[in-house]
């Protein structure tokens, strides 16, 4: 069979990470597939840098709308990140010309998800982002595969690594907010804007992504209550530790009577809970559901090997020829049921 050939955009950690994997298990990729899966070009801010991958082999494209449009492309692989700007023009233009998308980009989608995954319907094309949530966890798959058959009652999840960090340091260390923050940001957690990870957005985008394929609706950021970790201070820690506490940057979804609930906060958990257990860049998500009960998936929500992991795994499926399409609901039903509703109002 033709070899899946793919164009990637940004070769940060993630991107880098993706291209070593590429290369080094290349023959476990096509047992696992039945197909080869090549790179036909790349783009990023400069070839030069040094980044531990050969490059040599691959197309050099500088502005990443014009590889997301080559036609030795099959898959774009987005992995510059940021929710406007080249990410969302070069994804508009892999759809528009009826390419395959792999994104980790959770911001993008959290803001932009259902425009895409309407154009995307329309073209016939799938977007898949398992790696924009909870990094190498597989919950997306696991969301959208094997609990398809359950109703979902609630999702919850520490979803930010950086903030757990923190404040587990502030517990283990005694340390301020401050220090750890600097502490967080030289591991290379943060994202380019910090108040996205501290402000609980970060994780809010994320928590938007997995409600909306729980519960079956558009995705809704907006809807998402939000509350950062800037203003906990030790004596919170210290409090909630003497009650047998700990606090965590908390996400929660939830249908109710009055519909969607979503919310990311700071929250008290029993420090002998599953989540109560979570230490430094971890992930959690804990899912319900009415035939299978609870389910607690852990693992590391950030770094290269791990949302690298979580793209292979998308790429992996397009290879197989496994496209089908992981949003909240298929984009021209949802589009039918709000004229349906405009109507009826
Ligand atoms: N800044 C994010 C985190 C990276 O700390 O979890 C992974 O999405």
């Amino acid at each position: 069979s033709q070899p899946l050939r793919l164009g990637i955009a940004g070769l940060g950690t993630v991107g880098a990470g993706v291209v070593k994997i590429i290369q080094q298990q290349a023959t476990l990729l096509t047992m696992r597939t039945g197909r080869e899966i090549t790179i036909s070009a790349i783009s990023a801010r400069t070839r030069k840098k040094d980044r531990g991958v050969d490059l040599s082999g691959y197309g050099w494209e500088d502005d990443p709308v014009a590889l997301a449009r080559r036609d030795d492309v099959d898959v774009y692989v987005e992995l510059m990140g940021g929710s406007n700007g080249p990410a969302k023009a070069s994804i508009q233009a892999a759809l528009d010309a009826g390419k395959d998308v792999v994104t980790a980009n959770k911001a993008l989608l959290a803001l932009h998800g259902q425009m895409l995954a309407e154009k995307a319907e329309a073209a016939g094309s799938v977007i898949r982002y398992e790696a924009a949530v909870a990094g190498g966890i597989p919950v997306i798959k696991a969301l959208a595969e094997g609990l398809a058959g359950n109703k979902i009652s609630r999702v919850m999840g520490v979803m930010n690594g950086t903030c757990n960090y923190i404040l587990t340091r502030m517990e283990a260390t005694g340390q301020g907010y401050n220090a750890l923050f600097d502490e967080a940001n030289k591991l290379g957690y943060l994202e380019a804007d910090p108040n996205l990870d501290v402000g609980g957005i970060d994780a809010g985008h994320k928590l938007s992504l997995l409600s909306a394929l729980a519960f079956g609706t558009q995705v809704d950021f907006d809807g998402v209550e939000l509350e950062g970790i800037q203003r906990i201070a030790l004596e919170d820690i210290r409090q909630a530790a003497d009650m047998g506490y700990r606090i965590k940057l908390l996400g929660v979804a939830q249908m109710t009577d009055r519909g969607l609930e979503q919310r990311m906060s700071p929250c008290l958990v029993p420090a002998n809970s599953p989540l109560g257990q979570l230490e430094g860049g971890t992930n959690m998500v804990v899912i319900e559901g009415d035939s299978v009960g609870q389910i607690v998936l852990r693992g590391a929500g950030a770094g290269e090997g791990p949302t690298a992991s979580a793209v292979l795994g998308d790429i992996c499926d397009i290879a197989r020829g496994y496209r089908y399409p992981v949003f909240g609901q298929p984009a021209t039903s949802l589009v039918a049921a709000q004229r349906a509703q405009s109507v009826l109002a």
